[in-house]
């Protein structure tokens, strides 16, 4: 009797490791986690987003990079949409998301609705995962199935904020480190930093890449190009050495609003907006990711294919699941 009680553990065992790895392959997430508890979830998701960029077209950007922003910092948990209040302090006042950071009421707009169709149900980080993906479309670029069932921590990380979000001043070195320890290797880093085919960025970030000769490594490939003293220049009529530091340039100034391969274009021009973006194909010694944004550059389907593969990545930091967190009322507050 004991050994067949300890057989049929086991097999109970692999039948349940089975069906976790058979449904699953970057983690605990799962595609259909909703599709009894909440079915409308996609609709309601891509509908509010489409009419959120509708209205703002710079929208798709900044939801896009809120789920960024969320994933970095303690993992996909909505970390980042917590407000200050009792014993947290907002990601939101740390310094890559204050002034910078939009989007907040268009994830409490799909939030109330979704309160209502299906309560305490969706957990705020899956709908930070699913605006990202729709946000991409919406510009017309690809499409990817969101992995689902993360859920929303209790608190939020200030200093994680300060400490995991890499800035535009970045080496390529540091770059690589930072998404390295979020278990993000090079080629993400080449794909996902297409984001910047949209949306746009203060003066304050990318005045150093304008006017820093310290960033002399970065200058030596637009030499080659005659067309960079222009677009110096016009960077420097939009961002002064001082002062307008909320003033914006899009982030890809052939197709600022797009979401294409354009962003990579930039960058053998010479014309990438952040230091982060120039650095790709200055700093890069070894030349692979010269190589791979040069294909991506060709061959718009290539990008596609390997951003939506980051994104799911990307969306599989380190979520809580099971019985850790909650599923929030109101993304700006944990539960009382
Ligand atoms: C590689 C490291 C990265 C750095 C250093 C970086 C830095 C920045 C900075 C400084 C801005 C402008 C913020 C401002 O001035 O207000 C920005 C904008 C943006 N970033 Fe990144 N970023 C990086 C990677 C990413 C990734 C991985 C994504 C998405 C997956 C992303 C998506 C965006 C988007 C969409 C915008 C425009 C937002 C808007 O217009 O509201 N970035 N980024
Ligand atoms: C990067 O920018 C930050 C904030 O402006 C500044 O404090 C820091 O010194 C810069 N780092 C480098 C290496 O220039």
């Amino acid at each position: 009797m004991e050994q067949k009680g300890r057989i049929f553990l086991i097999l109970v065992a692999m039948v349940f490791h089975g069906t976790e790895s058979l449904s699953d392959d970057d983690g605990p997430l799962v595609l259909d986690y909703y599709k009894e508890k909440c079915p409308l979830l996609e609709e309601i998701v891509k509908h509010n987003v489409e009419v959120a960029v509708f209205k703002d077209p710079r929208m798709a950007a900044s939801l896009l990079r809120l789920h960024f922003h969320d994933c970095f910092v303690m993992g996909c948990d909505a970390s980042v949409l917590l407000d200050s209040f009792g014993g947290i302090t907002s990601e939101k006042q740390a310094g890559p998301n204050l002034n910078s950071l939009r989007g907040f009421e268009v994830i409490d707009q799909i939030k109330y609705i979704l309160e209502e169709a299906c309560p305490r149900t969706v957990s705020c980080a899956d709908i930070l995962a699913l605006a990202a993906r729709d946000s991409v479309a919406s510009r017309g670029g690809p499409s990817w199935d969101v992995w689902l069932g993360r859920r929303d921590s209790l608190q939020a990380s200030f200093s994680g904020a300060n400490q995991f979000i890499p800035a535009p001043n970045n080496s390529l070195e540091t770059l690589i480190s930072n998404f390295k320890q979020q278990g993000l290797d090079i080629e993400d880093l080449v794909a996902l930093s297409g984001s910047h085919t949209i949306g746009k960025a203060r003066c304050l970030s990318f005045r150093q890449r304008v006017y820093d000769v310290n960033f002399k490594g970065q200058y030596e490939i637009y030499d080659k190009y005659r067309r960079y003293t222009s677009f110096r220049r016009i960077l420097q009529s939009i961002c002064p050495k001082s002062g307008r530091n909320n003033d914006l340039a899009p982030l890809d100034f052939m197709t600022p609003a797009r979401f294409d391969n354009h962003y990579y274009v930039n960058l053998l021009q010479g014309k990438g907006l952040l230091g982060s973006d120039t650095v790709l194909v200055t700093q890069d010694h070894e030349g692979e990711i010269l190589k791979q944004v040069w294909a991506y550059a060709t061959d718009e389907k290539l990008f596609f294919a390997s951003f939506a593969n980051s994104m799911v990545k990307m969306g599989n930091i380190n979520p809580i699941t099971g019985n850790q967190g909650e599923i929030r009322k109101s993304c700006r507050f944990v539960n009382t």
